[in-house]
């Protein structure tokens, strides 16, 4: 999938969305379903929600595909994530923060936000996770 930002704004806030990070939690779909809806287009309505509700919503999502910043240049406010890990039951290990990967071969990587690597062994995109788990109806 080609690495691609979509953005977008209702003039304070701006969403970003990258949708060869997504790793289709479906997180933003159920928490605010009136803005997310991947069978219409455009797929991200922003005006049907409060700035506040899409910045709670966006810092929830799992695999960092959704991000956003504020428009005001005197408000740099941007998501701050402490580093952590998570595993999400029948799914990835996400680890937040700023990575450096070094791969099978030696290639050098840097991941920021959220990084989310396959636990389930399917993924084509090893280690990281893209997605497979749910169709490999993966338990753990
Ligand atoms: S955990 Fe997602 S593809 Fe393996």
């Amino acid at each position: 999938m080609k690495d691609i930002t979509k953005k977008y704004t209702n003039g304070e806030i701006t969403i970003n969305w990258q949708p060869a990070k997504c790793i289709h939690s479906a997180v933003c779909v159920r928490e605010l379903p009136q803005v997310y809806n991947p069978k219409e287009r455009p797929w991200l309505k922003i005006e049907n929600a409060t700035t506040e509700a899409l910045k709670a919503q966006v810092q929830k999502c799992p695999s960092g595909a959704l991000s956003y910043f504020m428009n005001d240049e005197a408000n740099k406010e941007r998501e701050t994530l402490e580093t952590k890990i998570e595993v999400l039951e029948n799914g990835p290990l996400l680890i937040y923060g700023t990575l450096k990967i070094t791969d099978k071969d030696g290639k050098e990587t840097i991941k920021d936000k959220t990084t989310a690597f396959c636990r389930c062994g399917q993924s084509a995109n090893k280690p990281y996770c893209d997605g497979t788990h749910i169709g490999a109806k993966f338990i753990g």
